[in-house]
């Protein structure tokens, strides 16, 4: 039988520090820390993220914008600062992290909502102009253990957590996996209730099962892609690196057009041959190595998707 993984009760009862699933967003906060240092641009990862979102979203005609899950604050305050004019709004099922986003963001006109974003009404979601997922659809619950036999239409399935999992198979026409196999169930609901709301603007980031080098960095950097949604053990909970492909197919549905890649897209290094050598020995010259090379894996292991309304 499947298992439902779900990260609910630690994230309202028991969270009190993400410095123990350092995101690449803390990783570069503040300014200063050593692997600012290895960016082409030393900049936080709210400016490089804003920077890049205007080849793709008129961010100048944005207005209202939810974060869901924003951790400490930073991105949202990264983007008041390029652009004053937002309305934001912080979603978070965190009560520990809604206080730290009110004191990151206190001088701004912000609005906060503790809620888990799956049980969010949809209808309030329409009228925003952008939303921005930031390394947690990892956290939403996932389906583990599944097989082609439990999900089978023919023999009538009464349990609604299994018939939520086939109507995706069926409405998106998901390539159903051979074996067994893990299913990002919360990550597919939250795409598909954004969609349904017509937000004409998605950003999501999140440690992906399907990430990719290219040519010629292929021999340098060891990333893990297995197309399989994998556990993550962290302290008090685990979460699922996520199938973006099938969020991909959901988009489509629903009419949006979909650019996807490794965060290294936005998040540019110099590959000098200091870096090379680091990369080479997988960070095994020190603990300063260690951290580089982590930082440049997750630059490939994370990806983005940024969904646009046609
Ligand atoms: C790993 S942290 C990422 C924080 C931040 N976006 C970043 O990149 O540093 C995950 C965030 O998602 C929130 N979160 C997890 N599950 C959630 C849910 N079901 N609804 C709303 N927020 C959730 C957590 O409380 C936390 O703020």
């Amino acid at each position: 039988m499947y298992t439902l993984n779900s990260t609910k009760g630690y994230h309202v009862g028991q969270l009190n520090t993400l410095g123990w699933e350092l995101t690449v967003c803390n990783a570069l906060h503040p300014a200063g820390t050593p692997l600012r240092k290895i960016l082409t641009r030393d900049d936080s990862f709210g400016h490089l993220l804003y920077d890049y979102l205007v080849r793709f979203v008129p961010m100048e005609k944005i207005a209202r914008v939810i974060e869901v899950g924003g951790g400490y604050g930073y991105l949202m305050k990264d983007f008041l600062e390029r652009n004053s004019t937002l309305e934001p709004c912080m979603l978070d099922i965190s009560p520990f992290l809604l206080d730290k986003q009110k004191k990151a963001l206190g001088e701004h006109n912000v609005s906060y909502r503790e809620e888990d974003f799956l049980e969010t009404d949809p209808a309030f979601l329409e009228g925003f102009d952008l939303v921005v997922l930031n390394e947690n659809l990892g956290d939403f619950p996932t389906l583990v253990g599944l097989n082609e036999g439990l999900l089978r239409s023919s023999s009538g399935i009464a349990d609604p957590i299994l018939r939520s999992a086939l109507h995706f198979f069926t409405r998106y026409d998901l390539e159903k996996p051979e074996g067994v196999f893990n299913l990002n169930i919360g990550a597919l609901q939250a795409i598909e209730r954004l969609c349904a709301a017509g937000i004409p603007y998605i950003y999501l980031g999140e440690h992906s099962c399907e990430a990719a080098v290219h040519e010629p960095l292929r021999p340098l950097i060891c990333i893990e892609s297995t197309g399989n949604p994998g556990r993550i053990a962290l302290k008090g909970h685990d979460e699922y690196t996520i199938k973006f492909s099938y969020l991909e197919s959901i988009a489509r549905a629903f009419r949006y057009r979909s650019v996807r890649g490794p965060f290294a897209d936005f998040i540019a290094f110099d590959m000098t041959e200091s870096i090379k050598s680091i990369l080479a020995t997988r960070g095994r010259e020190g603990d300063e190595a260690e951290m580089v090379c982590q930082f440049i894996e997750d630059l490939f292991q994370y990806e983005y998707m940024i969904m646009i309304k046609d």
